[in-house]
């Protein structure tokens, strides 16, 4: 056993309380994170200034005593270390140049991932020195399919056509540009277990849009791929999938992928993963963020059913996707109250 809850959950060591903390914590909805975003100007700038990022990547972990911090990044440096143009436009989301051709793919250069994601490592390694012992460092990487519509699209989309098509249209290179995201991510999640990372989660945040064979294709296989790579470098390094809206598909992914935690967005029911997901993996999950965003009375109803059903087997509480920006601090304050003392 050790002190860090998270990392006993998913080596399915039995912890007294679920361990929590909640994705997209850094950030966003913390005065003190808009406070130093305000200084910085850009966003990638912030990504790439280490001791900013380790600063905003503590702020949720000291504020709420979390169990975990997640490193101050994005999915989308991926794409701008291999050279695509990428900025984020306030209020408008992230701004890609778009890959349209072959010579666009071409242009991709993996050799320089490693060096200009080294703000990153920097960042991971200041964080590790100040992180509480009982809180464990999240590495983090977007899976290639939900990097890759971003890539395709220029950015965000409502029903990934462009990034469809692509796929029928073109599969030998769309497959050359899943090979290029597959080794430019492996590469950065064994480099962040290098800097310090003790655990990585894997966001497929799109996911849930795919017909089956897709989603084998484009979500497992190269999931499969990455874990089996990072499994390689450091066989001890739990990792966690969110293969999100993956619904029917869930059962697939933890039979093929060699994950040791999946987490669940808020569609996924309760019994359903406690029956089918929990006995081979640790789950993670799943309130609805807009739920954490509204009264006192559902948060509490809500969570407890979560922690009831879920927190006898392998679990780590966390919320079905992102936390709102508008999320009151004070709600989050008692979900983790909830979690750790109802
Ligand atoms: O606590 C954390 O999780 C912080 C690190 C983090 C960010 N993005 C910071 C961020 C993580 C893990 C992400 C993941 C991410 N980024 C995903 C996967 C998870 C998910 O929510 O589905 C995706 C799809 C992105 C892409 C992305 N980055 C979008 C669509 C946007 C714009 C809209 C938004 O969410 O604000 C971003 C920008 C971004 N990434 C911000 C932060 C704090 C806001 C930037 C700002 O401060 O202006």
């Amino acid at each position: 056993m050790t002190n860090k809850k998270i990392i006993n959950a998913l080596k399915n060591i039995k912890n007294d309380v679920p361990p929590i903390w909640l994705m997209r914590q850094a950030g966003r909805f913390l005065p003190e994170y808009r406070e130093v975003r305000e200084h910085l100007g850009s966003f990638l700038n912030l990504c790439y200034s280490p001791k900013d990022a380790a600063e905003v990547t503590l702020q949720p972990v000291r504020r709420f005593g979390f169990d975990a911090a997640i490193i101050f990044s994005d999915i989308l440096v991926i794409p701008d270390a291999l050279g695509v143009d990428v900025s984020f436009v306030q209020g408008e989301g992230p701004k890609l140049s778009p890959i349209q051709s072959a010579q666009d793919i071409k242009k991709l250069d993996v050799d320089k991932v490693i060096s200009h994601l080294n703000p990153v490592f920097e960042a991971l390694k200041l964080t590790k020195e100040h992180l509480p012992e009982s809180a464990a460092l999240i590495g983090f990487a977007g899976a290639p399919w939900t990097v890759s519509t971003y890539m395709i699209e220029g950015g965000g989309s409502k029903d990934f056509s462009t990034t469809k098509k692509f796929v029928f249209e073109n599969p030998k290179l769309y497959q050359e540009l899943q090979e290029i995201l597959i080794q430019a991510t492996s590469l950065y999640l064994i480099e962040q277990i290098k800097s310090g990372a003790e655990v990585i989660q894997l966001f497929d945040s799109w996911s849930g849009v795919l017909a089956h064979e897709e989603f084998r294709d484009l979500v497992i296989k190269p999931a499969k791929k990455i874990v089996e790579n990072i499994k390689k470098y450091s066989p001890d390094t739990p990792i966690i999938g969110f293969p999100k809206g993956a619904g029917f598909f869930y059962e697939e992914y933890i039979k093929e992928v060699p994950v040791d935690g999946v987490s669940i967005d808020y569609t996924v029911p309760l019994e359903w993963a406690a029956e089918n997901l929990q006995p081979h993996v640790c789950v993670q999950g799943n309130l609805d963020p807009v739920i954490l965003a509204t009264s006192q009375e559902l948060i509490r109803k809500r969570a407890r059913e979560i922690k009831d059903i879920l927190g006898n087997g392998r679990f780590i509480f966390n919320l079905g996707h992102g936390i709102l920006p508008y999320t009151p601090i004070e709600n989050v304050e008692l979900l983790v109250d909830i979690v750790r003392n109802e």
